[in-house]
């Protein structure tokens, strides 16, 4: 398994630029089942989660080819409704074709996508939403069987926010009979960049971006040729490894009007952040601020910056409490942290307080999720001596070609194979 090797306190200085955002790709790569042809897309990062979306596409039938950031999809042979679990349990992004296969094959049979590190991670309002649109479905050896002669239009309405759940249920109810609304849908861009592209293919979607979305659905999706958003993830990461290293770096195509709350609070730190259209940059200041923060689905702070803020926070001067409201294990790289000495004690399942310390030690750590090794990335960068990061597979589902960059910007940073 590879690790990265890391030389802390270099100031990061430079330009460094985003790539398209993973769980943009996602979604509209799975979106391209609904249609009878060939979709190119543009700005696609590199991902080991892009490669298995692309994996499962040619399982069901169709055709893709990825180039220099360029996927094409042609389902105009989709075939096959099966999904198997080897393929969903490695991604549970997998579970983003349910919808499409549904509207498109009229069944779907779909592993369930099983929990991770940060939480059990149930599908129940996936499948509930389904039956809504007028699907059988039911759950057999950890598989979803879902069908429909024809899907027909209804109103959703999600006790919890959930994204891929807005995300299946719009792709579900493009192809449906009639109008369907969803309410308390999730608001994040993702949502409202999948939209845009369905509304490309000749889908009727209004409202992606509210909590409210409003899907007449049509016979027919045409295929289309776009691009993909910046990742506002990966654009958040960097801001912080400027912060917790001194540094002064230019963040560019990215998307600040996609990280208010983001940039709000890394503000309320001290850190300096000025930003335009597409670039963000982002000065470090020798007296972190201690600040509390609370995830919140969009626009509110996201779970997916929590543990890189964290490693802000632990270098910063006073304390800082950390809610995480959206899933139920998320402080697993508080361990680790703790390794580097980081003064973190976690009153409850939910929260961490984070006492700043002058310093942090190099050490070997463990990766467990994918934010959380890219928490201990940036604390890594931020320590004194030598940091190992264990398990950077983890790091690989969901950045493209992180050391590279950070390498650019003057880290000391290799992969060890
Ligand atoms: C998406 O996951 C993202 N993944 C996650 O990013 C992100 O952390 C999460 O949204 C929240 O923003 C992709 O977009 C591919 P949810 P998703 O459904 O859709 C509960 C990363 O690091 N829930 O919005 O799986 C669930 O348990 C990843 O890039 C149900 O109870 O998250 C959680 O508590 C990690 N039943 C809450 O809703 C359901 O049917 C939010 O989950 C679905 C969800």
């Amino acid at each position: 398994m590879d690790k990265i090797k890391i030389k802390g306190k270099k100031r990061l200085v430079g330009e460094v630029q985003i790539s398209g955002a993973k769980n943009a790709a996602l979604p509209i790569l799975a979106s391209a089942l609904l249609c009878d042809g060939k979709s190119v897309f543009h700005n696609v990062p590199d991902l080991v989660d892009v490669r298995s979306i692309l994996m499962l596409s040619e399982e069901l039938g169709a055709k893709t080819e990825m180039k220099d950031g360029v996927v094409a999809i042609d389902s105009s042979g989709l075939n096959n409704h099966l999904a198997p679990y080897e393929i969903v349990r490695k991604m549970r992004a997998s579970i983003l074709v349910l919808g499409p296969l549904v509207a498109r094959l009229g069944k779907a049979c779909v592993s369930l996508p099983g929990g991770c590190a940060i939480g059990a991670r149930p599908v129940n309002l996936h499948i509930e939403g389904l039956e809504k649109l007028g699907a059988e479905v039911h759950i057999s050896h950890g598989y979803i069987n879902a069908c429909a002669k024809r899907l027909k239009g209804n109103e959703i309405n999600f006790d919890t926010v959930t994204v891929t759940g807005t995300e299946n249920l719009m792709m579900a109810a493009a192809l449906a009979q009639g109008e369907t609304i969803l309410r308390n849908a999730a608001m994040e861009p993702e949502i409202t960049a999948l939209a845009e592209v369905l509304n490309l293919m000749g889908a009727d979607i209004s409202g992606a971006g509210t909590s409210e979305i409003v899907v007449n659905g049509v016979d027919k999706l045409n295929p289309v040729e776009t691009e993909i958003i910046p990742d506002r993830i990966e654009t958040g990461t960097f801001m912080i490894a400027s912060a917790v290293t001194g540094g002064d770096v230019l963040i560019k195509k990215c998307r600040p009007d996609h990280l208010g709350e983001v940039i709000s609070k890394v503000r309320d730190t001290g850190t300096f952040v000025e930003t335009g259209k597409d670039w963000i940059r982002v000065k470090g200041v020798d007296e972190i601020k201690s600040i509390d923060i609370k995830t919140s689905p969009y626009p509110g702070f996201p779970t997916d910056m929590q543990a890189q803020f964290i490693t802000l926070m632990s270098i910063a001067k006073g304390v800082s409490t950390i809610k995480e409201t959206i899933f139920e294990n998320r402080f697993i790289h508080v361990n680790e942290l703790q390794r580097m000495g980081a003064d973190i004690y976690l009153p409850s399942s939910n929260t961490a307080v984070v006492r700043g310390v002058k310093e942090l030690a190099g050490a070997p750590v463990m990766a467990s999720d994918l934010r959380a090794s890219a928490c201990l990335v940036l604390a890594g960068l931020a320590a004194e001596n030598t940091t190992i990061v264990n398990r950077v597979y983890h790091l690989d589902r969901g950045y493209e070609r992180m050391e590279d960059k950070l390498k650019s910007l003057g880290a000391h940073i290799e992969r060890i194979k």
